[in-house]
């Protein structure tokens, strides 16, 4: 019988979430989730299609696939995600190797989707939804560490950024009923989980109505931490505009919500910040930093930013770059304005800054961050942090490496530490991305 499933995931945690969701619909109905490539029957690719180059990339694996198709050639390609979403049936007609196409919103049609692909047939189901959250799935866990894991909390995203193509791929937003999110996670710790990480496009629009009640997301991080004070609560990603004091409160009041907040800045030129529709100027913005500061004064503070959008001016630029001077990230992540069919971006403006120029643009500010992050991680040598250990350092099996309540990995000597132990660790040494250091007894 042909019921080997492999699955590929690119893109965010949202689509690695979504990835444990098909994993799980699909052994359900009796297929094998299968580690190995080769061995499968069927190869499903979870794609995103945020810029550019993440669908290039798409292509490129596709076609490096043929060679395995050409050995075994009832391999079945299957396209689930947003670039599937974006595209659609034109994928099917431009590559010919896939053979089924597959929405977020559709995952629960994969298994008669399969059962129904006969040789040469093709099959596509994007249609979006306003009500699928996949609360009743028990995600799979098959790629993990045992320790962390995602849950989903939201679907889909209406806040319609002017370069972004998510409202487009993932629908209107919609929240999950908050009983199924605590089982989950409750199911988690049980099964030796020590953390979880929240995920919704803007986890700060959670909002579930049922008999007259309201749960915000501030009441459902409550609800989450509460299950045990050994997990540990993240969330991602949070939009500036609606980041409420309310929430910093909570985390405030709760030793296990991590203090690490995600909050993607885009830009920091107030003329740029209107054009992409973000709602908000630099001036609100620094002011939720101080407010983020005021309440929990060791959180660290995580970016998204774009280089060289639509009209953007050098000085606009400097705008940027003294944001990151202003509120010194502790890490940050930097794209170059990738223009998106469809987007308002596409419809009304011009993606007229040069590649040179938005790729010079992007260096800055990447070399800018490189000095802040060192410059923040050298001020952590000789403190003490509680440190959840998550496994073997990637560099040597004589260490382990886990991350303390901010997000940063430490990495210290094995002893005899376990993984999903808490452990006190000094700080010693520091690169601009690791901290090492030593146990304590404290
Ligand atoms: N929901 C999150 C971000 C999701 S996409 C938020 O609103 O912050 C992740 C990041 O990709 C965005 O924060 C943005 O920095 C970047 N991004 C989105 N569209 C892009 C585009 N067209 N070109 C370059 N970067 C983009
Ligand atoms: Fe995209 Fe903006 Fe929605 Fe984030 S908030 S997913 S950037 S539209
Ligand atoms: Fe990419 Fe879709 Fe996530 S476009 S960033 S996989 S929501």
């Amino acid at each position: 019988m042909k019921n080997k499933v492999y699955i590929e995931t690119y893109g965010c945690q949202m689509n690695l979430a979504d990835s444990e969701i098909v994993g799980s619909i699909l052994s359900k109905e009796g297929y094998s989730l299968e580690k190995d490539i080769n061995h499968a029957d069927y190869i499903l690719i979870n794609t995103c299609a945020i810029r550019d180059n993440a669908e290039q990339r798409i292509r490129k694996r596709l076609r490096e696939l043929r060679a395995l198709q050409r050995n075994r050639q009832w391999v079945k390609i299957g396209i689930l995600g947003c670039m599937a979403e974006r595209i659609k049936n034109q994928l099917m007609e431009e590559e010919d190797n896939v053979s089924f196409i597959v929405g977020p919103d559709a995952y629960r049609r994969l298994p008669e989707m399969l059962s129904h692909l006969h040789d040469g047939e093709k099959m596509a189901e994007t249609l979006l939804s306003d009500s699928e959250t996949y609360a009743d799935i028990e995600p799979v866990r098959y790629d993990t560490n045992g320790i962390t894991a995602y849950i989903s909390i939201m679907r889909g995203c209406q806040n319609y950024c002017a370069y972004c193509v998510v409202p487009y791929t993932r629908g209107r937003e919609r929240s999950r009923d908050p009983q199924t999110i605590v089982a989950e996670a409750n199911t988690l710790f049980e099964k030796g989980y020590r953390e979880v990480t929240l995920l919704g496009q803007n986890v700060n629009s959670y909002r579930w109505q049922c008999n007259g009640t309201t749960v915000g997301f501030p009441q459902l991080m409550a609800m989450v931490a509460e299950i045990n004070p050994l997990l540990r609560v993240r969330f991602a990603t949070s939009h500036p505009k609606d980041l409420s004091d309310e929430l910093l409160q909570t985390m405030a009041e709760h030793k296990n919500i991590c203090h690490c907040i995600h909050l993607p800045v885009q830009s920091g030129s107030e003329r740029m910040l209107k054009l992409m529709n973000r709602r908000y100027t630099p001036e609100w913005y620094l002011n939720r930093i101080e407010a983020i500061r005021h309440y929990l004064p060791d959180c660290s503070i995580t970016t998204d930013v774009i280089a060289g959008f639509c009209g953007e001016t050098e000085e606009d630029h400097k705008a940027t770059l003294e944001m990151f001077r202003k509120v010194r990230y502790d890490y940050a992540y930097m794209f170059k304005f990738s223009m998106r069919p469809d987007t308002y971006a596409a419809k009304h403006l011009q993606d007229d800054i040069p590649d040179e120029v938005k790729t010079r643009r992007l260096e800055e500010i990447i070399a800018l961050q490189g000095e802040i992050a060192l410059e923040n991680n050298t001020k952590e040598i000789g403190k003490v942090y509680e440190v959840l250990v998550e496994g073997v350092s990637h560099r040597s099996d004589k260490q382990l490496f886990g991350r303390n309540s901010q997000n940063k990995v430490i990495v210290f000597d094995r002893q005899d530490f376990q993984p999903g132990q808490y452990v006190n660790i000094k700080v010693t040494r520091c690169t601009a991305a690791t901290l090492i250091g030593e146990a304590v007894t404290q």
